[in-house]
Parts: structure tokens; C-alpha cells; sequence
């Protein structure tokens, strides 16, 4: 037998399905016979019933997915990663699902972004699929149960692959005293966590891009740097910092922001959020409030990936997210400088198998860098040897 029938409920739909008995094929197949019905779903309840399944099914999940993801092992920020494949943050936003998401074959999973204090976000609806531009627009405006239920869920959870969580403000907090959400989130994580991202621009908190630049920026990154050591000397625990910063960024800002990275030692920087851009998308959507992701988000955020490159080399490592939805995508971020990636709106459209897609490309690239690296190597080994003669 090469097949076999899968019966599901989603909400009050029921369907039925032929699954091939191949796990790879099975696993693209499932995904898109779910898709029809999640998208039949208001996309927020989509995103909920499919957390709450995918948080009961991670050995299924396994089996379909993780164990075909090709190993494509990388050095992150001092972690050692199977593959440079991450989730990025925001899709569990309070850590419901840490052992289903890698579960599905991720080399490393972003929760959050949590705040100190729980808060419900913007008024629903707050999440909008545009299908044709294989994109999102959110506003979602960090709804989350706070600092302290995310860490239970961690502590509860298997913990088996890297962690980043993600930290951010509360709305209700005083840009003048954002720094104090900061440095309370990290505390609250900092044992928790394999890294810590700073999140200082989404489009959706009112005032917290404004975070990015100048003496505001210096403030955070210099205190977040201070309590991070002094955290780390007193449980014996380094926990790299990353920042992740908009796409909406000239060169100019971007090789400032790349300048204070380097500055406060910052160990990583994720580039990008969401976009508060409407290029290329149909009217209607101009006017919306939110911030952009997927397709028409890839290539501005893989300028900012190859700007930031320019001015950084290799000095910290850059984890590219933006609009990645196939193998292609994945390699052009890779060769624009990023050695991680991370997905969100792709996986909503492609499903879990764009992991595999990702890692292979990974392992391509990766493959193809240590061949020009060799040849480098024999070509300065021959000319230095003819010149010995
Ligand atoms: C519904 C939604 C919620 C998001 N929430 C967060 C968040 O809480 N924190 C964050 O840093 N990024 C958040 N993001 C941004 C993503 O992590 C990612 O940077 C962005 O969507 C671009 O990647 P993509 O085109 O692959 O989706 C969110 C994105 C979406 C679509």
C-alpha cells in the first residue's frame, strides 16, 4: 500500500484526504489539505487552532517533518545549531508551542515578543492574509501574557534545541522608561534563555522604532550590555544579545545602527521586522496600519541584510528574515552576508517542508563557500610555490 487516509476536523469542517505513505510527500500533503481549511478560518483563529494542534502532535510532527531536514550545522552566536533555519518571533508569542515548533525541524525557535506585564494588543481584527501577494499585514501590538507565564512555559517545556526570546515594552510604559521593560524582561529570561533578542522595531508599539537611532539606542544597548554581564558573572551563564531592526532604514541609519552593534559588543543582529512600506500591493491595502511581511518584504530586507554586511563583515553575525518562501530566497540571503535565517509569513503559505527547502539550500551555499574557500587556498599555495621556485 502507498497511501493512506487522513480524516480531519478544523473548527466545524470536516475532510478527508489520501495521504501518500512517503513522509516527505505526506508531510507537503498534509500541510496544504490543513491550509485549505485553516484559510477558510479568520487568520487569528487559524493561527490558534494551529498552535494548539501542533503543541499536541509534536511526535507526528516529528516524523513528517524534523527528521527530513538535512543536517546543516552552523556556529550562531557561540551556539551550535543543526541547521540555520529558525522560527521567527512573534508566531508564539508566549511560548505555548516551544516542543511542536521544533518539532518541525527548525535549528533554532524565537519566542515572544513578551513584555514585563501582560497586555491584550490592538483591537481585533489585527491580522489580515493578502494571498495573491503571498503576505501578511499586522498590527497585532504585542498581545501577550507577560514575562513571568512565558518563563513557566519554557521551564515546562523539553528545552531540547536553541531558544531565543524575544523582549520588548509594554504599550502602556513611557518611552522614558522603556529601558526599565527592558532590563526587567531580561532579567526575568536571562536563565531561560539560549539568546535574547532586543526587539526595538516593530511598527506596531508607538514610539519604539524610535528606539533605533542616536542617544536613545546608546541608553539601551550600553544598560542592556551592563545587566547582561553582570547577569552572566553572577550564574556563570553567557547568554548572547541580538537586536532586531527594521527594514525601513537607510544606509546611512543602518551603518549607524551597525556602528553602536559594534560599539556595545552585540552579538547579533536579525534584520528585518515588518515593513510600514505598501509598495507594490493593491490600494485598499495603502491606508491599512501594520506592518508588512512576506514576498513584498524580500528584497528590502535583504539591502538592509547586504548593507549591514558591507559595514560589519564578519565581526556579528546577521540572522536574515524577510519574505523568505523558497530554496532561492534562502540563497539569496545567505550570499547577501546572513548565516542564520528565520521564518514566519512563508510558513503560513508553504508550510513546515520550507524548512527542508531552506536547509538544503543552506547546505548548498555552505558546501559551495568552503569549495571557493579551497580553491583560494590551492591558488595561494601554487602561486606562492611558483614564486619559491
Ligand atoms: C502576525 C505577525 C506577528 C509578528 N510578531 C512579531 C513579534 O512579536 N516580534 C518580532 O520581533 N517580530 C514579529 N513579527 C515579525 C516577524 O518575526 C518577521 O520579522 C517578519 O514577519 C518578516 O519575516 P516574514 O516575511 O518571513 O514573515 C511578526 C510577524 C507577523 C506576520
Amino acid at each position: 500500500m502507498d497511501s493512506m487516509v487522513l480524516v480531519s476536523q478544523c473548527g466545524s469542517r470536516v475532510g478527508t484526504m489520501v495521504l501518500p505513505r512517503d513522509f516527505v510527500a505526506a508531510g507537503i500533503a498534509m500541510y496544504s489539505f490543513a491550509r485549505d481549511a485553516l484559510f477558510a478560518l479568520e487568520s487569528e483563529t487559524a493561527h490558534d487552532v494551529t498552535l494548539r494542534t501542533l503543541a499536541r502532535s509534536a511526535p507526528v510532527a516529528r516524523r513528517l517533518y524534523a527528521r527530513h531536514v538535512p543536517h546543516a550545522p552552523v556556529d550562531l552566536m557561540g551556539m551550535q545549531l543543526p541547521n540555520p533555519i529558525g522560527l521567527a518571533a512573534g508566531l508564539d508569542k508566549d511560548g505555548r508551542c516551544i516542543d511542536g515548533l521544533a518539532a518541525l525541524g527548525f535549528g533554532f525557535v524565537e519566542i515572544g515578543t513578551v513584555t514585563p506585564r501582560a497586555q491584550p494588543g490592538n483591537a481585533k481584527p489585527r491580522l489580515f492574509r493578502l494571498p495573491q501577494e503571498r503576505a501578511l499585514i499586522n498590527r497585532m501590538g504585542f498581545n501577550n501574557n507577560g514575562v513571568e507565564a512565558l518563563v513557566a512555559r519554557v521551564k515546562a517545556s523539553k528545552r531540547g534545541g536553541a531558544l531565543g526570546i524575544n523582549i520588548g515594552k509594554n504599550a502602556t510604559t513611557p518611552a522614558d522608561k522603556a529601558q526599565e521593560d527592558y532590563l526587567e524582561a531580561l532579567r526575568a529570561v536571562h536563565a531561560f534563555a539560549s539568546y535574547v533578542t532586543i526587539n526595538i522595531s516593530s511598527p506596531n508599539t508607538p514610539g519604539l522604532r524610535d528606539m533605533q537611532a542616536g542617544d536613545s539606542l546608546d541608553g539601551l544597548l550600553g544598560l542592556l550590555r551592563a545587566e547582561r554581564d553582570r547577569l552572566a558573572d553572577q550564574h556563570d551563564r553567557y547568554v548572547p544579545m541580538a537586536v532586531k531592526i527594521a527594514p525601513d532604514l537607510d544606509d546611512e541609519q543602518i551603518d549607524a545602527v551597525a556602528d553602536r552593534l559594534l560599539h556595545h559588543g552585540i552579538d547579533g543582529v536579525i534584520a528585518t521586522n515588518t515593513t510600514i512600506a505598501r509598495d507594490g500591493l493593491p490600494p485598499r491595502w495603502w491606508q491599512a496600519p501594520g506592518g508588512l511581511s512576506g514576498l513584498p518584504l524580500r528584497a528590502t530586507s535583504t539591502r538592509v541584510i547586504a548593507a549591514l554586511h558591507a559595514r560589519l563583515g564578519q565581526k556579528i553575525p546577521i540572522i536574515g528574515v524577510g519574505g523568505i518562501q523558497s530554496a532561492r530566497d534562502a540563497t539569496e540571503k545567505l550570499q547577501a552576508g546572513a548565516t542564520a535565517l528565520q521564518l514566519y509569513t512563508g510558513l503560513i503559505y508553504k508550510g513546515p517542508a520550507l524548512i527542508r527547502e531552506c536547509a538544503q539550500a543552506a547546505a548548498l551555499v555552505r558546501a559551495g563557500q568552503r569549495a571557493s574557500a579551497l580553491k583560494d587556498l590551492v591558488g595561494s599555495d601554487r602561486a606562492r610555490a611558483s614564486t619559491e621556485r
